[in-house]
């Protein structure tokens, strides 16, 4: 379970990487993303919807909890549990999500996941902190059944296409 680590210089390559995971994710996976306020987490995610070739605004759930988008290649399931505890967080099921036996199956993408007890057996990853002006990610993938290769991602995210 290699760590790839990534600089994003300006909200621009945050955006961006998130669209080169949007580009390639299978539907099914998960994508848990840790961080402080203001780290991304969001702008990442935007940048997947528009991967997925969402065209509906990506705004953030904090209050609403989880926003749903139909309108892509697959659907986008996005969480927000910074509200929650940990308790009230497994209380939810989130389960359902990922295993797509309730909702057709799409990208699950969870901002604040350290909030949750239960994970799914394989996700990708995503550490962001801040640097400086900037901010780093780390990517891992883990669990068994990663269908992306991580290694791709930081010549594509340097490339001048997406
Ligand atoms: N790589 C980056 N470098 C500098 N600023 C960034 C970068 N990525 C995002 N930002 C900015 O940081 C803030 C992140 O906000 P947001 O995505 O809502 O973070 P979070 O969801 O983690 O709280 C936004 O103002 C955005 O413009
Ligand atoms: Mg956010």
């Amino acid at each position: 379970m290699a760590k790839i680590p990534l600089i994003l210089s300006n909200l621009e390559m945050t955006q961006k990487l998130g669209e080169i995971l949007g580009q390639r994710l299978p539907a099914g996976n998960v994508v848990l993303l840790e961080g402080d306020l203001g780290t991304g987490k969001t702008s990442l995610i935007q940048g997947l919807g528009k991967g997925l070739g969402i065209s509906d605004a990506i705004v953030s759930p904090t209050f609403t909890l989880i926003n749903e988008y139909h309108d892509g290649r697959v659907p986008l399931y996005h969480l927000d549990l910074y509200r929650l505890t940990p308790h009230q967080v497994d209380e939810l099921y989130l389960e359902t999500y990922w295993q797509g036996i309730e909702v057709p199956p799409g990208i699950v993408a969870i901002e604040w996941s350290e909030r949750l007890l239960h994970r799914p057996s394989s996700y990708l990853f995503i550490k962001l902190s801040h640097q400086e002006e900037s901010r780093q990610a780390t990517l891992q993938a883990v669990g068994s059944d990663q269908d992306l290769d991580l290694e791709q991602i930081p010549s594509a995210l340097n490339s001048t296409s997406a």
